[in-house]
């Protein structure tokens, strides 16, 4: 059966574990696996704004000896020209993967039941897989572990960062804490599904209103944009619901002495994050960045080799 990453709990613990394990290896040893040699083609889509997530499937595509095969998602329009089921089609006639940025995760999903060939998430309203694994492995570099460190997501509990992050988190093992204005609640069924993955990682989830309290303690804070992308006719209303949950020297003051500050970019100064934390001592954004690559490396070597299992 094709295998897909289209949500963080596609892959186990163990599967997840064994991604990072291969992105630690790719990143020491950029050409040691070669899936793609030929050169193999990857379809990647873009129905929404990119920069990190062009940049890092076009270098990565090309290190497994591979060719990217970049689509701008407004010549294709997918599911308005043409349906997504038949662009699927086309598509897996055409390459070895399909890699997607695309609006309702429902889209990525109906990709993934015709392509017949694997797909991945590049950011959907709801996830963003990719950024999640990268995030855990900064984590892991910096932290030394994984299981047990204590993460907070200061912002827009809601949006795709959130989500990702709560799956991905406990599924390594960590207590994921979210917070936010009670108006943006993550998603229930993604916020359930966190705290059943956790039951089996002896990690935790939660909404924390209080973003002090949220942060108390934390050995990683991470905040993301309060504008997510299709979000932008609602930017006024959010500055002033998020001013709270600013990331900013303040707030961090509050977690761990060594805790680490973490933010996916693009990232808005005086916003979400202060120029202070951003450029700060703490800051580990610019590995976050990089990481993509070798995370989405590891990707696609388990999804075309069938491994690590
Ligand atoms: N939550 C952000 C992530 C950007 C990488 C967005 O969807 O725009």
């Amino acid at each position: 059966m094709t295998r897909h990453f289209l949500r963080d709990d596609d892959l186990s613990p163990e599967q997840q574990a064994g991604v990072l394990e291969l992105a630690l290896k790719l990143k020491a040893s950029p050409y040691d696996e070669r899936p793609l040699a030929g050169p193999r083609t990857v379809a990647v889509l873009f129905d929404k704004p990119t920069l990190r997530t062009q940049a890092s499937f076009a270098s990565g595509i090309a290190e497994l000896g591979g060719f990217p095969m970049i689509i701008d998602g407004s010549l294709a329009q997918v599911g308005v020209r043409e349906s997504i089921a038949d662009t699927a089609r086309v598509l897996g006639r055409q390459a070895s993967a399909v890699v997607w940025r695309t609006h309702e995760q429902s889209r990525l999903a109906e990709m993934a039941a015709y392509a017949g060939v694997p797909v991945v998430n590049a950011l959907t309203d709801q996830f963003h897989p990719c950024q999640a694994l990268a995030d855990l492995l900064t984590i892991r570099e910096h932290r030394g572990t994984l299981a047990g460190q204590t993460l907070a997501f200061v912002g827009d509990p809601a949006c795709n960062m959130g989500h990702s992050l709560l799956l991905a988190g406990v599924t390594a093992g960590m207590h994921v804490r979210v917070s936010g204005p009670a108006d943006y609640h993550p998603d229930p069924d993604v916020l359930a599904r966190a705290q059943e993955l956790a039951r089996l990682t002896d990690g935790s989830a939660g909404f924390e209103a209080d973003p002090v309290e949220a942060v108390s303690g934390a050995d990683v804070v991470v905040t993301d944009t309060w504008i997510s992308m299709g979000r932008e006719a609602e930017a006024e209303a959010r500055a002033q619901a998020f001013a709270p949950w600013q990331l900013n020297d303040a707030l961090l003051a509050h977690a761990a002495s060594d805790a680490i500050a973490m933010h996916c970019l693009p990232a808005y100064r005086g916003k979400e994050i202060t120029a202070e934390v951003l450029e700060g001592p703490r800051s580990v954004v610019w590995d976050e960045a990089e990481n993509r690559r070798h995370v989405q490396k590891a990707v696609l070597v388990w999804l075309l080799s069938g491994g690590p299992s």
